[in-house]
């Protein structure tokens, strides 16, 4: 760990050494210096840092090994430099246009920071927000083909949630789905704050996202109930998988339900031994969330789950009889887009809300992300029409009712 982190501060001073080199050959002396002024500390998140100098930052993102050069726009070093190499890449802030790679992008950072009035460019309009939506049908943003690289030249930034890119100068990678807890994920806004100059922004927005989150992970410290065990299991081909995400581990052990340890992670429905096994497993799980994907959510019900789960005698089955079984697709776009992978990474503390409701049912909290098939409950689709606020002003935070 000493050892990361002092050949992490020795990359940077190399760093910042070339840094001042170039700035001197640059010309500094002539250049009115125009401070940075607003500063965004990365606490959680161990997938990117920011380090500030007098006219510029540095955006360190260990996804891609790069260094992101930000130069504010009103200095002469940004109008002289240009950095594309296989570890620096520059880019002038404020961005004055941007696309995104929608196929998996959570916007609601974009939303969170007020960033929309500069995003110009979608890969697809399979989007899970309302207010995206609506611009694009406004025409204030164009759609374009991912592999269309000369239109993709044309904006100052394009951002991307693939690491794997294309070394193409003006990708950056926004990567909040690499990080191991859903705080980690959320302080992903840092990174775009910086971008946009938006720093006090994304350090309030992050303040009370973080605190109202862990007022909610307190609740179970306060509980003398048992420990629900809950599954997150898929299924596909045949075979039932059971998933051990970090960040998934986390939102649960959160709300106060208890990790299903099972021998192994995935049963063959069509093989009788682990059919048998399966069925012995569920009989001890309180909670099921099943994660299967599916291109038809509305007719995705308790049947289908059944169906899939090819066993015969449910007697067992708390989680049926308790009416306990869950999928995240409440919130989808087009019957592909889920605001699960969109506002549920920046804003954590409403799907913590949401699994503490499912764990330990109340009756009054109406979940955001979660529907109960075993209740029949069905998604709900979002389009432009519920763009309610003014789509270049930042979005609020929605914080829950805590304590
Ligand atoms: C610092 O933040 C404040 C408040 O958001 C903003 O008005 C100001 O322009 C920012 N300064 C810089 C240099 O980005
Ligand atoms: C720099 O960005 C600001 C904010 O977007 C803009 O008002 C200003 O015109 C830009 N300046 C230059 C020199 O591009
Ligand atoms: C994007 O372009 C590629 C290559 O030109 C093509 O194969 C693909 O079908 C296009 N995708 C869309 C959505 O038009
Ligand atoms: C984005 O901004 C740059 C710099 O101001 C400009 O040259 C370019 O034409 C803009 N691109 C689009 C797609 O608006
Ligand atoms: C937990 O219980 C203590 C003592 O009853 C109380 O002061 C505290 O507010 C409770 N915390 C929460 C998060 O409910
Ligand atoms: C599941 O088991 C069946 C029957 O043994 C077999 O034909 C099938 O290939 C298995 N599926 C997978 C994904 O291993
Ligand atoms: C809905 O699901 C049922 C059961 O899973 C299936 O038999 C049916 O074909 C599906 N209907 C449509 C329209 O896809
Ligand atoms: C069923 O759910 C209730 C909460 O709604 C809980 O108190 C009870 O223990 C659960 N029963 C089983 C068997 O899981
Ligand atoms: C929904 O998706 C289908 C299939 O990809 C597409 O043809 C249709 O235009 C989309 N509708 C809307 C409202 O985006
Ligand atoms: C939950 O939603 C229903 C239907 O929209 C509404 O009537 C009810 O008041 C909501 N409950 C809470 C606790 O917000």
């Amino acid at each position: 760990m000493l050892m990361a982190s002092c050949s992490l501060q020795i990359f940077f001073m190399f760093l910042l050494l070339e840094l001042a080199c170039s700035l001197r050959w640059g010309g500094v002396e002539e250049v009115s210096l125009v401070k940075v002024g607003n500063f965004s500390k990365v606490e959680d998140a161990v997938n990117f840092h920011i380090y500030y100098g007098e006219t510029f930052k540095v955006i360190k993102n260990a996804l891609d090994a790069h260094s992101y050069l930000l130069l504010q726009n009103n200095t002469r070093i940004a109008s002289r430099t240009k950095y594309c190499t296989s570890r620096i890449k520059s880019f002038v802030i404020p961005l004055s246009n941007y696309s995104v790679d929608t196929d998996s992008f959570p916007v609601s950072f974009l939303e969170l920071v007020g960033a929309l009035g500069s995003l110009k460019g979608i890969t697809s309009d399979t989007v899970a927000s309302p207010c995206v939506l609506k611009l694009y049908q406004d025409g204030q943003i164009e759609m374009f083909n991912k592999t269309d690289d000369e239109k993709l030249a044309q904006f100052s930034a394009h951002f991307s949630s693939d690491a794997d890119q294309r070394p193409v100068c003006n990708f950056a990678t926004f990567a909040p789905f690499s990080e191991d807890t859903p705080l980690q994920r959320a302080e992903w806004i840092k990174f775009m704050g910086a971008y946009a100059n938006e720093e006090v922004r994304a350090n309030q927005v992050y303040s009370k996202i973080k605190e109202n989150y862990l007022c909610l992970a307190n609740i179970k410290n306060n509980r003398t109930s048992f420990k629900p065990i809950v599954a997150w299991m898929q299924y596909s081909d045949g075979v039932w998988v059971f998933s051990k995400n970090e960040y998934k581990m986390k939102y649960m052990e959160d709300a106060g339900g208890e990790k299903l340890n099972a021998n192994k992670n995935s049963y063959n429905v069509s093989n009788p031994d682990d059919q048998e096994e399966l069925h012995a497993i569920l009989c001890t799980v309180e909670v099921v969330i099943d994660e299967t994907p599916t291109f038809d959510p509305f007719n995705y019900t308790i049947a289908t789950f059944l169906q899939n789960l090819n066993v015969e005698d449910h007697s067992c089955f708390s989680f049926l009889s308790n009416t306990s079984l869950w999928r995240y697709d409440k919130r989808i776009q087009n019957n592909t887009a889920l605001d699960w992978f969109n506002v549920a990474v920046s804003q954590p503390q409403l799907v913590l809300a949401d699994l503490t409701e499912v764990i330990f049912p109340t009756g009054n909290y109406n979940t955001t992300y979660f529907r109960n098939i075993a209740k029949g409950e069905e998604p709900s689709d979002i389009g432009s029409e519920t763009c309610e606020r003014d789509a270049f002003t930042a979005m609020e935070p929605t914080i829950v009712a805590c304590g």
